[in-house]
């Protein structure tokens, strides 16, 4: 009987180390950004409206997916690129690429822009504060990419502070706030 016991909590053990090593998505990164800044909006401006109205569903470490998907290198970016994130049918069918011309209706009205999509943020009706955000999503930049490195590997290889240094002048440092 001990040896049952014994042999069965072997077995669970072996069972539950399985499980706990099943590997979690891995960490998927963008193609660093190619397209010049968005300077039509002010970048820093952009910053504070993004900590307020984005930050909540979106953060800027690959693998770090949030309500939303992580948006390093988002910008000129085809959209619904991450493996590791599950993206509505909408967005992945959509065949969009994130530039000013895409994001700047996506983030005035995701639902009319693009129906079915399962972004539920507040409308942003005012288009300077758009072109602000746009601007500052556009220096989101890391330059190193790890689509095949395992989590770690991709947790080291992007700063995030790489997105702000492009920012020249900015005080702020935004990209290590949202963490
Ligand atoms: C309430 C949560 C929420 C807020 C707030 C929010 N988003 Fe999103 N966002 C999402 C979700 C969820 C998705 C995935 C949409 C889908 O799969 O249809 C998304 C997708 C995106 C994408 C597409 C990314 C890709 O990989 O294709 C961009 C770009 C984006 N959001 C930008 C923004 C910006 C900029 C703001 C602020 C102005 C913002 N979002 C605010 C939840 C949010």
């Amino acid at each position: 009987m001990p040896f049952v016991i014994r042999a069965m909590s072997a077995a669970t053990l072996a069972l539950l180390f399985l499980i706990g090593c099943q590997p979690a998505p891995p960490a998927d990164s963008r193609a660093p950004v190619t397209l010049p800044l968005y300077t039509q909006g002010d970048a820093v401006a952009g910053a504070l409206i993004y900590k307020e109205a984005c930050a909540q569903c979106h953060q800027l470490t690959p693998g770090l997916n949030k309500k939303g998907p992580q948006l390093m290198n988002v910008y000129g970016a085809k959209a619904a690129m991450l493996a590791d994130y599950d993206y509505s049918e909408a967005l992945r069918k959509s065949d969009w690429v994130w530039d000013a011309d895409t994001l700047d209706p996506y983030i005035a009205d995701a639902e009319k822009a693009m129906p079915g999509s399962k972004m539920l943020a507040d409308p942003m009706p005012d288009s300077k504060e758009r072109a602000d955000v746009i601007a500052y999503v556009s220096t989101l930049r890391a330059s190193a990419t790890s689509s095949n490195a395992t989590d770690a590997d991709a947790t080291e290889a992007v700063d995030t502070d790489d997105g702000v240094d492009v920012l020249e002048g900015a005080q702020h440092k935004p990209a290590a706030d949202f963490g």
